[in-house]
């Protein structure tokens, strides 16, 4: 299995350009095949969870054309089945937006039930809740969603979301679009990838308002039309980063960003003492010699996105003093945590709550990579680490970041990926 193998100390400087967010990128080329005519989405990132949810959607019919790495054109029109089952697609979580694409297009769908990052149950009763009150029937049966409503359209409704979900609420968002009459969404999520997937349906015909506040309004629409899109900045990767430029005590420019999207992350880094310049679609980050304690708890945005969670952790664990970060979206998302400590770190979970005691440095060892973001935190950790250290299970952290070590190489990291032992003691020798 590949790993990353990072030798740390170095100061990450110089310029690193964002590319399309992967949360919206998914869930937009999801609600591309509900038009009969081609969809050209632009910026979306060349990683694995995209190239499953694109070859899911040729599968089951759709003209498929990969313009390049980061446009795809998607025409609807040809889609012959709505059973949407196969081993990638099991394992990845925007599979589901499948269902209410499926279920705006031709008001049923049947799709297996999602996979993702294991950082809790991750239910989807909510999204469930919005199909049926669009009266559709919903069905679990043999590892799928199956959703069908008698009528030709769904009817439009309310949704009210007992959480704030961002699944749920695109989801419910792609099913209302060409419903029947208006429906409204309470305790929308407000996400920036959210609006992003609203703005898009509304460039293919969708009558979507409010999209970003709790309150979303959508006038059903009969038929979508082709479009021309492109993706939103991706928030996370630019903040992962940020991070990076902080533990490192580094300095870099992180462009093609939408600085208001960043503000929670940038609020925290300048409370740990770090500097930021903002610019219109670039931030730069200056590490401090030494960092101040904190205090983060993740909501909904524009709260501390849960994303960046794993990445700010690694950062507090080298502050001066005890700082805690309560976990409040996600049940079990402190995983990687014990994989920190292995590198040095003094950290406690108590519950949704890490105490976070600073320690004076990490030190490079052997660690895996859980999920997505906590692979990214440790590769993050190995930057700022005395010594080397190994990243192993690196495929997750490939499923959300393009070209993640190429990036780091560029700010001047020593980060390789390797296979074998001979390959490792290459490295050490290289690196010693
Ligand atoms: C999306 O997951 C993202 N994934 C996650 O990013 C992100 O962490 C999350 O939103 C929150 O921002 C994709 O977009 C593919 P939720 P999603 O529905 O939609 C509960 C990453 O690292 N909930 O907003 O699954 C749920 O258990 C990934 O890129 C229900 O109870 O998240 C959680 O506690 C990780 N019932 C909370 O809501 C439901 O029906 C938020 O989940 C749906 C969700």
């Amino acid at each position: 299995m590949e790993k990353y193998i990072v030798k740390g100390g170095t100061p990450l400087v110089g310029e690193v350009s964002i590319g399309g967010a992967k949360n919206a990128a998914l869930a937009i080329i999801a609600a591309a095949i509900m038009a009969d005519e081609p969809v050209k989405i632009e910026n979306i990132p060349d990683i694995k969870d995209i190239n499953v949810l694109i070859d899911t959607i040729a599968e089951i019919g759709a003209k498929v054309d990969r313009i390049d790495r980061h446009t795809v054109r998607i025409n609807g029109g040809t889609i012959k089945t709505v059973v949407v089952n196969n081993e990638s697609i099991k394992k990845i979580r925007a599979s589901y937006y499948l269902v209410g694409a499926l279920l705006g297009k031709f008001s049923k769908a049947q799709v297996v039930l999602p996979g993702g990052c294991n950082i809790g149950s991750r239910p989807i009763d909510q999204h469930l809740k919005g199909f049926r009150a669009l009266g559709a029937e919903v069905k679990i049966e043999h590892g799928m969603i199956s959703a069908m409503s008698n009528g030709e359209r769904l009817i439009g409704t309310n949704v009210y979301f007992d959480v704030n979900s961002v699944g749920a609420t695109i989801n419910v968002m792609l099913a209302a679009v060409t419903a029947e009459g208006n429906t409204v969404i309470e305790n929308a999520a407000k996400e920036p990838h959210v609006v992003d997937v609203a703005n898009m349906l509304n460039s293919m015909g969708a009558n979507i308002k409010g999209a970003g506040t709790d309150v979303i309004r959508i006038k059903g629409v009969k038929k979508l039309h082709g479009s021309e899109y492109a993706v939103v900045q991706d928030q996370i990767e630019a903040g992962t980063f940020m991070v990076a430029a902080a533990v490192t005590r580094g300095n870099i420019l992180v462009k093609n960003v939408i600085p208001k999207h960043l503000e929670a992350i940038t609020a925290k880094l300048l409370e740990i003492g770090c500097k930021i310049e903002e610019y219109d679609d670039s931030i730069r980050v200056i590490g401090a010699k030494e960092f101040n304690t904190t205090h983060i708890k993740t909501l909904p945005y524009p709260g501390f996105p849960t994303d960046m969670q794993p990445q700010m952790s690694v950062a507090l664990a080298l502050a001066n003093g005890t700082s805690t970060v309560t976990e409040s979206i996600f049940e079990n998302r402190f995983k990687y945590v014990d994989e920190l400590t292995r590198m040095g770190a003094d950290i406690k979970v108590e519950g949704n709550t890490a105490i976070i005691r600073g320690v004076a440095r990490y030190t490079g060892a052997q660690v895996n990579a859980l999920d997505l973001r906590a692979g990214a935190a440790l590769v993050l950790a190995g930057l700022a680490a005395d010594g080397v250290t190994i990243v192993e299970d690196i495929v997750y952290i490939q499923r959300g970041y393009e070209k993640f070590e190429e990036k780091l190489r560029n700010l001047g990291a020593t980060i390789e990926i390797v296979e074998t032992d001979r390959e490792i003691k290459k490295f050490k020798l290289k690196v010693s």
